[in-house]
């Protein structure tokens, strides 16, 4: 068997790769809204609109295994109190947040929201991936919440070159 990197190292290298962060919600069995802070976010295809994310087992885990569907609301720069909620440290003034929208759960201050059906979940250790072709989408302008080296930043930073400089295929996979 290969031998793994200690805990402490993995989570250090793993913290060197920024990511935006988002709200991922469901609908439980009673019909209640439930949603949880999610780095793990990626596009994963264009054709069709596909996303995923990793999700450890709990109460959003258990609404999206039921319901096999999702939301996931990218955060604005402005909604660390969100993160904070919805990560186990509720916050009274975020609790009505969520609202249902085209039968999705959706944070209207969020700065990108995808509704997703699960077309597949692969189980892998402790947490599920749930694989979603996304059903509608919408954005607006704002400066994301981004998630570097364990801390919150706001995520707009100097553009070094626009994306096309780098000449990725217009059509292709990347965003
Ligand atoms: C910045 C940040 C990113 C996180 N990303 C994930 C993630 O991608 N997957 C995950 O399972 N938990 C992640 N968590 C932890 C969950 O938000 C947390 O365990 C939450 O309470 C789970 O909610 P639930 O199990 O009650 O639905 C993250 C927490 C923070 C603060």
């Amino acid at each position: 068997m290969n031998p793994h990197p200690d805990p402490a190292s993995f989570r250090a290298a793993a913290a060197r790769f920024p990511t935006g962060v988002t709200v991922v919600a469901s609908i439980d069995r009673d019909g209640t809204p439930v949603g949880m802070t999610a780095n793990s976010f990626t596009t994963v295809s264009t054709k069709p609109p596909t996303v995923l994310v990793s999700v450890m087992r709990g109460r959003t885990w258990q609404a999206i295994m039921d319901s096999k569907r999702y939301a996931v609301n990218v955060l604005h720069a402005e909604d660390l109190a969100l993160c904070a909620h919805f990560s186990g440290r509720p916050q009274a003034e975020s609790s009505p947040s969520l609202v249902n929208r085209e039968e999705f759960p959706v944070l209207s201050q969020a700065i990108a929201q995808f509704a997703c059906d699960v077309v597949r979940s692969i189980d892998v250790a402790d947490h599920t991936l749930f694989i979603g072709e996304v059903r509608w989408c919408r954005q607006r302008d704002g400066s994301p919440l981004a998630f570097y080296s364990s801390r919150f930043c706001n995520g707009l930073g100097m553009t070094i070159e626009p994306a096309e400089a780098v000449a990725y295929p217009a059509d292709g996979w990347a965003i």
